[in-house]
């Protein structure tokens, strides 16, 4: 019993989206497309319906939750007037793939959004029906990816209903989402910006918006013990179903001959084995089901196919999956951080 309401990316129908705002209003869960993924979102002042989003997904209440706005004015009400260096960034990236960590102010929000932390990241989409949506609800909408909390985030209305049907209210399905990976989660923290999740907006377009400002990748967490981190990250798994290995190294040459003798290796152990390349490369492997994810010389090729491309090994039935790195440079990074929480620490280095 989860209403379906099917429009167009570009432009929405006026009676879906008000009707679908309306459940939004009425303290229902509502799924909607975004540039990145699907989200699924509820009224962030409502502690009821933020309960629904955790209850619907299974997500853990100490992972907080993303508040999205349609409209520059709705911070005031969320947060202290941000500083000069936020303003550029919004001003380079809203409506977009960011989303900014700031400081809260007491009661705008229920306390679940964010996971009792004083702060709260926010992002203004930029989807068409995200927009529409948020505005005509006329609240803050708290809206994780509309996946069952583990599984890969859903990139189409299809995805979703696989995960939530009959656990959500409502889904906008606008057709597939773009970016096809999560927004970029940043924070300012002394003179640094730190990016905590990679995603959709890459460090050096970052670096660009803010000459002058330090930006730490996540790597770099690990030699800065007191930089903050996104706590989802521990828990973030995008992971298909079957066993996933991936494989990096300094040649295609050696990466593949590792990954066909670990698929090799599978089927003799009586697996269905499946193949995770990219066009360039798909005529290299034997395997039951390879996925050509894109083309390597278009990264974002790549992020828009992932998710959905990992789905696909579960429908195929797939046991055992070899996955081949990519260059960790642009949207590379957010990638590969994908692909090694879904081999779920399997990375072998040839
Ligand atoms: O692209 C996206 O960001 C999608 C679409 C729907 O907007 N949303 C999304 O939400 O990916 P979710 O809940 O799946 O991921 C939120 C991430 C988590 O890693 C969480 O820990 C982090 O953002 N996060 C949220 N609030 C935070 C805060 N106050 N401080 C640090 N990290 C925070
Ligand atoms: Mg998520």
């Amino acid at each position: 019993e989860t209403k379906v309401w099917k429009v167009s990316a570009e432009a929405p129908s006026r009676e879906a989206v008000l009707e679908a705002a309306a459940l939004l209003q009425d303290g229902r869960t509502v799924a909607f497309p975004t540039e990145t993924v699907y989200g699924l979102g509820a009224d962030a002042r409502n502690t009821e319906a933020v309960t629904d989003i955790f209850a619907a997904k299974g997500r853990p209440s100490d992972n907080p939750l993303i508040v999205h706005i349609a409209d520059r004015s709705q911070l005031e009400e969320l947060v202290a007037p941000p500083e000069e260096a936020v303003l550029r960034l919004l001003d380079a990236f809203w409506p977009g793939p960011l989303t900014v960590v700031l400081q809260v102010k007491p009661g705008a929000l229920s306390p679940l959004v964010t996971a009792g932390l004083s702060t709260v990241g926010l992002r203004m989409p930029g989807h068409p029906v995200a927009l529409g949506l948020i505005a005509a609800a006329g609240c803050p909408v708290a809206a994780p990816s509309a996946n069952r909390s583990g599984r890969p985030s859903p990139t189409k209305a299809s995805h979703v209903l696989g995960d939530l049907a009959g656990r959500i209210a409502g889904i906008v399905d606008g057709g597939e989402a773009g970016v096809g990976l999560e927004s970029t989660v940043v924070e300012f923290a002394g003179d640094a910006l730190y990016i905590l999740r990679p995603g959709g907006i890459t460090a050096d377009q970052l670096r660009e918006a803010l000459p002058g400002t330090p930006v730490v990748e996540p790597q770099a967490e690990h030699r800065e013990p007191n930089a903050p981190r996104a706590p989802g990250m521990k828990y973030a798994h995008y992971a298909p179903r079957g066993t996933m290995v991936l494989v990096q190294g300094a040649s295609d040459k050696l990466v593949h001959a590792c990954m066909q003798r670990e698929l090799d290796e599978a089927r003799a152990r009586g697996e269905r084995t499946g193949v995770l390349t990219y066009a360039e490369h798909a005529d290299r492997f034997h395997a039951d089901h390879i996925v050509p994810c894109g083309r390597l010389d278009a990264l974002e090729t790549v992020a828009h196919g992932l998710y959905a491309a990992l789905r696909e090994f579960d429908e195929a039935g797939v046991g055992f999956i070899a996955a081949e790195a990519c260059p960790e440079e642009g949207l590379g990074a957010a990638i590969m951080n994908r692909l090694r929480k879904a081999a779920g620490g399997r990375v072998f280095t040839v």
